[in-house]
């Protein structure tokens, strides 16, 4: 059975990382469909799943959050993955130098592994278009304290991304061949 990738996304960058998880699970021979949160309701036919969701104001969008509450007793029936699409920027630590992708943990993680324990959940660097914000997201961004860490670009790292969907596609493959 195909694994899913789940992803919720306000703005396209966070879409376009579930595409190329998917892409690369399927270079590596494991069957995955990318679709949005809210067009997926019956999980029965899935056997693995990645979760994603954009980052905003330190939460997972809603929609994802409620996905995965909504399903959490078949997610914690079978392998999960999850990953947020967040920081902004090129520095790797915030300004009292804790890892960022560690710093920008969403609010929801700790309750999800406590929920249904996944496998995994990685913070990616996201990507921020100023032409695609709404009203709100634009006074926010002039808001000073928030300038430097929102800033306009494209940071998301692909090898990374890539390389963290060819590790799930070695877990599965494992899963399916069985105990040795
Ligand atoms: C108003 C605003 C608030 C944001 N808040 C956060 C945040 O709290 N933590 C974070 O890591 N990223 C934050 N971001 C960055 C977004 O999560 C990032 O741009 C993400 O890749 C967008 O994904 P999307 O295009 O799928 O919506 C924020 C961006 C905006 C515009």
């Amino acid at each position: 059975m195909p694994t899913l990738v789940a992803y919720s996304s306000m703005h396209g960058a966070t879409q376009e990382i579930a595409e190329r998880i998917a892409t690369t699970l399927g270079e590596a021979g494991e069957e995955a469909d990318a679709r949005s949160v809210e067009v997926v309701d019956d999980l029965t036919s899935y056997d693995a799943f990645v979760v994603g969701s954009a980052v905003y104001s330190r939460h997972w969008q809603n929609e994802a959050s409620e996905f995965v509450r909504r399903n959490r007793a078949v997610l914690a029936s079978r392998p999960v993955w999850l990953f947020s699409s967040g920081p902004l920027g090129t520095e790797a630590t915030d300004a009292v130098g804790q890892d960022l992708t560690v710093a920008a943990e969403p609010m929801e993680i700790a309750e999800f592994r406590r929920t249904f324990g996944p496998q995994d959940h990685r913070v990616f660097f996201g990507a921020l278009d100023p032409g695609r914000l709404g009203f709100a997201e634009r006074l926010v961004r002039m808001w000073p304290a928030f300038r430097p860490v929102l800033p306009e670009g494209d940071f998301r790292d692909w090898a990374q991304i890539e390389a963290w969907a060819r590790d799930i596609g070695h877990h599965l493959a494992e899963l399916r061949a069985g105990p040795r």
